[in-house]
C-alpha cells in the first residue's frame, strides 16, 4: 500500500495542529506542523535584525532560512495509539510537540506576539515559501511512517499503510497536490478568537501559579508580567492574519476543490477528529 498524505488546511485558530497531532497519534502517522517553520523563519528575521525592513532583506533571510536546521519533535514519542487512551479516560490526549532551531527549542519563542504580528509578511515573499516548501517536503519524507503488515489468513494480510500529517494554508493545494485526505477545518471567527484566548489563559494561569511557588520559596521574581489581550484583541490579529493569508499571491488560503471542508464551531474535539480518522480509514 502506498503510503498516505493528509493535508489539513484552515485559518487561523481553527484547531488544526492540535486535530491534526491526535490524527496523526491515531493512525501511527508523522506530524509536520507547517505554520511553525514560517515562524522559526519569522523569528530568524527577528534575531538577525532585519524585521523592521524586510522588504530590504528578503534574499538575507532566504539564506539563512536554507543553512538553519528544523526539527519537529512530537512527544510521548510513543507507538500507543489515542484509542487505548481514550478507552480510558474518554478523552483523546494530545501529545506535544517540540520545535528545534538548530537544536535550540524555540517551542515558545516562536509564538510571540511579534511573531504572531509579522509572520503572515513573511510568508507572504514567493522566496521565502519556496524555501520552506523544501524543509516542508524533506520533514516529511522523514516523519512518514512505514507500512506494517499484520498477520492475517496468510492469503490476504492487512497492510495498514504509513503516512505523515501535515497542516497548514496551502499543503492540500501545493505543497501535496496529491495527497491521499485533505480537510478544510474551519470554524466561526468568534469561536476561533475564544478559543485562543482561553488556550492564553490557561497559560498565564500556569505561569502565576509557577510565580507563587517562587515566592514561597523566597527567590526573586525577575519575570515581567505579561499583558494578556482581550478576545476583541485576538479576533482582529486572526482576522488581520487570515486577509494577509487569503488575499497574497504566492499560494493563498484556499479550499482545495477536492478537500472536505469540515466547520468544527459545534463539534467536540473528540467528533472532528474521529470524522478524520474514519475519512482516512475508508479511503485506505
Ligand atoms: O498555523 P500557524 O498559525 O502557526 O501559521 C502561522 C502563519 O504561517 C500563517 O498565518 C501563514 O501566514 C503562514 N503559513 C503559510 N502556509 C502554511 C502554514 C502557515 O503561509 N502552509
Amino acid at each position: 500500500t502506498r503510503d498516505f498524505t493528509i493535508a489539513i488546511d484552515g485559518p487561523a485558530a481553527s484547531g488544526k495542529s492540535s486535530t491534526a497531532r491526535a490524527v496523526a497519534q491515531e493512525l501511527g502517522f508523522g506530524y509536520i506542523d507547517s505554520g511553525s517553520i514560517y515562524r522559526c523563519a519569522t523569528l530568524l528575521a527577528l534575531r538577525n535584525n532585519i524585521a523592521s525592513d524586510i522588504d530590504k532583506h528578503w534574499p538575507e533571510l532566504i539564506d539563512l532560512i536554507g543553512k538553519t536546521g528544523v526539527e519537529i519533535k512530537i512527544q510521548p514519542n510513543s507507538n500507543r495509539s489515542l484509542s487505548v487512551v481514550a478507552a480510558k479516560t474518554g478523552r483523546l490526549v494530545v501529545p506535544s510537540v517540540q520545535i528545534l532551531l538548530d537544536g535550540e527549542d524555540v517551542s515558545n519563542d516562536i509564538r510571540t506576539p511579534e511573531v504572531n504580528r509579522l509572520v503572515a509578511k513573511v510568508a507572504s515573499d514567493g522566496g521565502v515559501r519556496s524555501a520552506v516548501l523544501n524543509i516542508q517536503r524533506s520533514l516529511a519524507a522523514n516523519a512518514d511512517t512505514k507500512a506494517t503488515e499484520t498477520q492475517g489468513n496468510g492469503k490476504d494480510p492487512h497492510v495498514i499503510p504509513g503516512g505523515v500529517v501535515m497542516d497548514g494554508r496551502d499543503v492540500g493545494t501545493t505543497v501535496f497536490p496529491n495527497a491521499e485526505l485533505k480537510i478544510y477545518l474551519d470554524a466561526s471567527a468568534m469561536a476561533r478568537a475564544i478559543r485562543r484566548w482561553d488556550e492564553m489563559n490557561s497559560q498565564l494561569k500556569n505561569k502565576q501559579t509557577e510565580e507563587a511557588a517562587r515566592k514561597q520559596e523566597n527567590k526573586a521574581d525577575t519575570s515581567v508580567p505579561v499583558e494578556y489581550p482581550s478576545v476583541e484583541d485576538i479576533a482582529r490579529e486572526l482576522e488581520q492574519r487570515d486577509y494577509a493569508d487569503i488575499n497574497r499571491q504566492h499560494s493563498p488560503l484556499r479550499i482545495a476543490p477536492d478537500a472536505v471542508v469540515i466547520d468544527n464551531t459545534n463539534l467536540t474535539f473528540e467528533q472532528q477528529v474521529y470524522s478524520i480518522t474514519d475519512l482516512a480509514r475508508e479511503r485506505m
